[in-house]
């Protein structure tokens, strides 16, 4: 059992943005709303997160159970913060697992092993370290000869000899929870900074002859910490081949994998195609045996089985039903659902609209706030014609319907089951199942006098 402390009340300045570093989003979820999942699938007892005033406002938003916020105002250090997590906390009778909030890709296995490594030791601080091959910007673990850690020195106050040091602190460590708050008490800010640093302990519980160890992360790159944007680009990239590497084990193909862009709650079924440069944001669904064409840019939706959607397609909260064909370059809004087998082809633009299973729409056509029955072709340059300047209004075509091209659908209307349209018409009435409407202007003939100067 254990309790843990997430440290969030930083400023960021070297994000140099307005948005707290830990808000900074990492595959479409807040840097810090990685280190809270990976700590809460461990199951903690408690589980207690240090934020500033602006950040505990978002956080007490997130869906997490059991999460408690403490906000930390001025942030002081890591130490002052860890102060102000512990008195949340109800027992210190148990580890307690101090984290960054800005070390996003640590793995709930390696934390595991912190826990039992701290446990088996029996230390007072087991500090998670890595040998990295360029340590800069982090602290080092400094250690005597029979392997223990005496201190842990930060760059800014580390001799050159120090700095030589490759062995780092990930700012991930476990604490016995009953020496800690007197430990906290000795922490000074005597330091670069003038701010009272977690580090400190390990030097204090030392000099106390209270046992520091370390272990290493067997993958350096779990520890990566995100301090700037190049930073959060890196450990971006690292994520982002975790996540296709897991999607290839699971089956699926990425053609030119390091040009795709996933977030981390996409699911992707067995035999699906990723085709390069395509974006898979939120909680996106693909099915299996799915193609996703280049350029493909799809936002919390579900694509079942066999759909294919061919490049340069934008694909908003939508369902597309199995079989289904959408695209090249078609743009599907929030709301829209496409049946099996339907087809939504070039420069088409759907919202909030169901189209029945065996639609076409294949060429440039608006569809908004329609329904359209089973098997129905919509003829290339048909637009429903849902607004008129102040509300929307909604349009149903039945099934096996005929939409001749170019026409105007003008809402609110209906148009029956098996009914056709001639191309060109303006639809302003509902059309009774089974006839043939007609809205235009009659074509006429009209034979005109030749000048002599207009003959060929
Ligand atoms: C820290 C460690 C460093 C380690 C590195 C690993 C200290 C003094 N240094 O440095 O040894 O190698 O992490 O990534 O601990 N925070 C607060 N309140 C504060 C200050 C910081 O909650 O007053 C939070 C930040 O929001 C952040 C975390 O603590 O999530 C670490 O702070 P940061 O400023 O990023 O420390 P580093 O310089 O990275
Ligand atoms: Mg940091």
């Amino acid at each position: 059992m254990f309790s843990a402390i997430i440290l969030a009340a930083g400023q960021g300045k070297r994000m140099r943005s307005k948005i707290p570093k830990v808000l900074h989003a990492l595959s479409g979820k807040p840097l810090l709303a990685h280190s809270i999942e990976v700590v809460i699938s461990l199951t903690p007892k408690e589980l207690v997160v240090v934020t500033s005033p602006k950040v505990s406002e978002v956080v007490s938003t997130w869906p997490y159970e059991n999460l408690k916020t403490v906000i930390q105002d001025p942030p002081a250090g890591t130490a002052d913060a860890v102060r102000c997590g512990l008195s949340a906390l109800s027992t210190l009778d148990i580890p307690v697992m101090v984290l960054p909030g800005d070390v996003p890709l640590i793995r709930a296995s390696t934390l595991k092993t912190l826990l039992s490594h701290f446990e088996d030791a029996g230390a007072a601080l087991t500090i998670l370290g890595a040998d990295v091959d360029d340590p800069f910007g982090y602290g080092r673990l400094i250690m005597d000869s029979e392997g223990r850690v005496t201190q842990i020195v930060e760059e800014r106050d580390a001799s050159e000899e120090e700095k030589a040091v490759h062995l780092i602190n990930s700012g991930i460590m476990v604490i016995r929870g009953s020496a800690l708050q007197d430990a906290l008490r000795e922490v000074a800010s005597d330091n670069a900074q003038r701010e009272f640093y977690l580090t400190d302990l390990a030097a204090i519980f030392h000099a106390k002859g209270l046992p520091v160890t370390t272990i290493k992360a067997e993958d350096p790159d779990e520890i990566l910490g995100v301090n700037d944007r190049v930073q959060l680009d890196e450990v971006q990239k690292k994520l982002l081949t975790r996540l296709i590497r897991g999607w290839q084990v699971q089956g699926v193909t990425f053609i030119l994998p390091e040009t795709c862009y996933l977030d981390t709650d996409v699911t992707i079924g067995m035999d699906t195609i990723v085709e390069p440069g395509v974006q898979l944001c939120g909680p996106t669904r693909i099915g299996e045996g799915c193609r996703i064409g280049r350029g493909a840019v799809i936002e919390n939706s579900i694509v079942e089985d066999g759909a294919e959607i061919r490049p340069y397609s934008v694909i908003e909260e939508s369902v597309i039903q199995s079989g289904a064909v959408i695209g090249p370059f078609a743009h599907l809004r929030p709301g829209s659902e496409i049946g099996e087998a339907a087809r939504v082809g070039n420069f088409v633009e759907v919202k909030k609209s169901k189209l029945a299973p065996g639609v076409k729409a294949s060429h440039l056509t608006y569809l908004g706030d329609t329904t359209i029955g089973a098997n129905t072709n919509i003829g290339a340059g048909t637009i429903t014609c849902n607004y008129d300047g102040a509300k929307k209004h909604p349009t149903h075509i039945g099934k096996e319907v005929f939409v001749g091209s170019n026409t105007a659908l003008v809402a609110p209307v209906e148009v029956g089951d098996g009914a056709i349209i001639a191309a060109g018409s303006t639809i302003t009435k509902k059309v009774p199942p089974k006839t043939l409407a007609v809205g235009r202007a009659r074509q006429q003939i009209i034979y005109r006098k030749i000048k002599r100067r207009e003959e060929p």
